[in-house]
């Protein structure tokens, strides 16, 4: 039997992963609603079906509009946020919007009774690693004010569950990676797979590796890249849940940077210049999920491999830099 048709509004669906979050809505064919400011996301991302605003999350009258043109949203994929980890300890003050931004949406959804939110959060809420895989309960303890900001958004939404019955999914992805067909390439590359790609691209003149002296197999940080097709679909496998939920996003599968490096000389069959430099302040050894959540309350498996997140990414990098 076909699936009910939904009315489903992306907050950051301009971004990188909201726009892949419409473009696979639309093609299940739900109607998709688009709030997004625009600071970082791109209008030409947004599927041209879905319904765009222009709108900041911590101007409430803005955002009111959008409930009151649209009365019958029922759920929320919540991704608008600030996400550069060194930014956020420089500006805290722009960073608390994305607390803002939740508090305001949550208090829509209560007066125009929207019923569920799948809000985007991160494994920066745990801070440094206590054990590997990272389960659930592991404690969250940020070392950044990034990662606060996404453990309080957790935490005010969980209250307004208890207190208003709101249904909650939280999915807090590891490293996302890989091209949802979009061709996206990343206008501000701080994670590692763009910025081998702007290497590649000549944007960058050498890879740096920090630290190849970690209690590791091959002395290198260890981290888990989970595939930005599969995120989408765990969102979608979500929008079902009934019961509230925490996630984590991560494939299980802890890969070292020279592990990455290599597999990404062997993908594209490029070569590049890397250099190795001395340990990040911060930067723990290794840093993987646990994603037994995942499996028993979403039915989610990945699929896709590191080559397949290289694949795309590159593709998408050629289509868009060699233009
Ligand atoms: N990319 C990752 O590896 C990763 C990992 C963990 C968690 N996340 C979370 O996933 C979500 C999406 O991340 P992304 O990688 O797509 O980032 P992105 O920066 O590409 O997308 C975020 C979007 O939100 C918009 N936005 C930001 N603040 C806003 C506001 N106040 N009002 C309206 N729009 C606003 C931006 O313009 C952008 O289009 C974020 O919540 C982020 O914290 C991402």
């Amino acid at each position: 039997m076909a699936k009910a048709q939904k009315t489903i509004l992306v907050t950051g669906g301009a971004g990188y992963i909201g726009s892949a979050a419409v473009k696979a809505l639309i093609e299940k064919g739900h109607n998709v609603i688009v709030a997004d400011n625009l600071s970082k996301g791109l209008k030409r991302l947004v599927d041209k079906k879905a319904k765009f605003y222009k709108a900041d999350l911590t101007d409430y009258g803005a955002l009111e509009k959008i409930f009151k043109s649209n009365k019958n949203i029922d759920t929320i994929m919540h991704f608008a946020a600030y996400k550069a980890v060194e930014e956020s300890m420089e500006k805290p003050e722009k960073y608390s919007d994305n607390i803002i931004g939740t508090i305001n949406l949550l208090g829509l959804m209560i007066k125009y009774k929207v019923k569920k939110i799948i809000y985007s959060s991160t494994a920066a809420i745990y801070g440094e690693p206590e054990h590997n895989p990272m389960d659930e309960s592991h404690p969250a303890k940020p070392v950044n004010y990034y990662g606060f900001t996404k453990l309080e958004s957790e935490k005010i939404i969980e209250w307004h569950s208890r207190i208003h019955g709101i249904n909650y999914t939280i999915l807090r992805y590891f490293n996302v990676a890989g091209d949802a067909g979009l061709g996206y390439t990343d206008p501000e590359a701080k994670n590692v797979m763009p910025i081998l790609m702007e290497v590649i691209f000549g944007k960058r003149k050498k890879f740096m590796v920090f630290g190849n002296d970690y209690p590791t197999r091959d002395g290198t940080c260890i981290r888990d890249y989970v595939d930005i097709n599969d995120l989408i679909k765990a969102h979608i496998l979500a929008m079902d849940a009934k019961e509230n939920a925490i996630i984590n996003l991560g494939t299980s599968n802890g890969v070292s940077v020279k592990e990455l490096v290599d597999a990404t000389f062997e993908v594209t069959g490029k070569k590049f210049l890397v250099e190795y430099a001395g340990r990040r302040k911060g930067d723990p050894a290794e840093l993987f999920a646990s994603n037994e959540n995942a499996k028993k309350l979403l039915g989610w498996i990945p699929e896709k491999s590191i080559k397949d997140m290289i694949k795309s990414t590159y593709e998408a990098y050629k289509k868009n830099m060699t233009k």
